[in-house]
């Protein structure tokens, strides 16, 4: 019997015997309809395969970099752009918009517009022309100034304040368009959103002046959702010492201080990424030597291309790598005209310089796209906004670079380094690491030892 013979393809074979007789109509119903199920169980099979092959391609392990897709990309550099995006889209490392939504809307979420043409660089209809396929919200808020948080920056604690409501704006537009943007705290969450073709929405506060002298704060970011924190802006502050802006400014802790070395540990610790962005050359420096996880420079250029203390010297860049003594990173490649050339002259193709020149001294494997756009007041020729990722990556396509490594610097890499800090992480927390409880040694509103500690 037929019934008994195939009972997987079947399904219930007791019901089959009941049934079975020698009516040739009925035999002939039976063989359609077991030609169905077979062909059913066929496409079923082929579908979950597919579905298999898609998540195996797209969010396993070695997203973009390793075993990408089959098949050439087009000859044409702008066709092969949008074709290496759709599959391997942008996420950059550095974007402005809440501090858009500060000064120009007071956080109103209710009344930001992202689905019209926003005054600066960013809304929704040019990130999906862009391709872009995730980015850190920069929670930013400015330093004071020296006059206002005094020399020891006790004073400017209203700057966690700021970056709490600039957390709660970034959320509030993450979560105001579902259907674009998804919340991300983890590198499986962005893989994820890429996979649901949303904009995987990672938030990043800009400069350690924003944590009040506090690692407690920076604890407490980290549930917030934050993941990396940027050690300085364009001023030092109680952690470490930043680069200035154009000129390099005078050292103050000449890199970090002993309390920066501590937030380093509990960055560490927790898995929040250690951004060097900002930083002075000796802050960065001690970082790469001190860190126990891999950094990124969530936004910086090349130094030898554009000769700016905001851009990493090429003495910096030699110690990132998978090397004996280096420690892996990202650099990804600010926009910022300022940085990125002389005056009139900054274009796709000398952004495209920077990311050549990183790739030449560390390698293709360890640079990524920092645009700051919303948080610069000018834009290089070609790369005016979100929209125009895709001539970056055409340009770089016409220089020979092959898919893979185009794919790596789109989001491959930093993919890389998120997850690596995540691993480092649990590492640290499995081996029972404690929490850091060091206070900032200037603070007067705590006793300057506790209870029962000899004097
Ligand atoms: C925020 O924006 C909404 C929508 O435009 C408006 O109805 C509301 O009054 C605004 N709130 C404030 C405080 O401006
Ligand atoms: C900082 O705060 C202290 C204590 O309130 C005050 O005495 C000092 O004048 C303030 N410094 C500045 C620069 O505002």
């Amino acid at each position: 019997m037929s019934g008994e013979a195939e009972p997987l393809i079947h399904g219930n074979s007791s019901e089959q015997r009941n049934y079975a007789h020698d009516d040739a109509e009925h035999e002939a119903a039976q063989q359609q309809s077991r030609a169905l199920r077979v062909r059913t169980i066929v496409w079923s099979l082929l579908g979950l395969l597919f579905i298999v092959g898609i998540v195996i391609g797209l969010v396993g392990p070695d997203y973009y970099a390793d075993h990408g897709w089959s098949g050439a990309l087009p000859k044409d550099p702008d066709l092969a752009a949008r074709r290496l995006l759709d599959m391997a889209p942008v996420i950059d490392g550095h974007i402005d918009l809440p501090m858009v939504a500060r000064y120009g809307w007071r956080n109103n979420v209710s009344a930001i517009p992202l689905h019209d043409k926003m005054p600066m660089h960013v809304d929704i209809p040019r990130l999906r022309e862009g391709r872009v396929g995730g980015f850190f919200w920069s929670t930013y808020v400015p330093c004071a100034g020296s006059s206002a948080e005094g020399k020891k920056f006790l004073n400017a604690t209203w700057r966690v304040r700021d970056t709490m409501e600039q957390i709660d704006v970034a959320k509030g537009l993450i979560m105001k368009y579902p259907e674009t943007f998804q919340y991300a705290v983890s590198s499986a969450d962005v893989k994820d959103s890429i996979f649901q073709r949303k904009i995987a929405s990672l938030l990043g506060v800009e400069g350690a002046h924003q944590l009040g002298n506090s690692i407690a704060v920076l604890r407490q970011y980290y549930d917030l959702g934050v993941r990396y924190v940027t050690l300085t802006h364009v001023c030092h502050n109680a952690f470490a010492d930043s680069c200035g802006y154009i000129d390099m400014i005078s050292p103050l802790h000449h890199g970090l201080s002993p309390l920066g070395f501590k937030l380093v540990e509990e960055m560490n610790r927790i898995g929040m990424l250690v951004d060097l962005s900002h930083t002075s050359d000796m802050t960065a420096t001690q970082v790469i030597m001190h860190s126990k996880a891999p950094v990124m420079w969530s936004h910086s250029s090349a130094r030898a291309v554009h000769n700016v203390a905001r851009n990493v010297p090429d003495e910096v860049l030699r110690m990132i790598g998978t090397g004996e003594g280096q420690k892996d990173g990202i650099v990804m490649v600010n926009f910022s005209p300022a940085f990125v050339a002389p005056e009139g002259e900054a274009d796709v193709e000398r952004v495209a310089d920077h990311v050549e020149h990183i790739a030449r001294v560390v390698s293709k494997k360890h640079v990524g796209i920092g645009s700051d756009f919303d948080g610069i007041m000018d834009t290089p020729k070609g790369l005016e906004d979100v929209s125009k990722y895709p001539n970056l990556v055409a340009e770089l396509f016409r220089r020979g670079w092959n898919k893979y490594e185009l794919a790596g610097l789109t989001g491959g890499n930093f993919l890389r380094i998120f997850a690596a800090v995540e691993d480092v992480a649990h590492k640290l927390q499995s081996e029972g690491a404690l929490p850091v409880y060091d206070v900032y040694e200037e603070r007067e509103d705590m006793p300057s030892r506790r209870v029962g500690e000899a004097l």
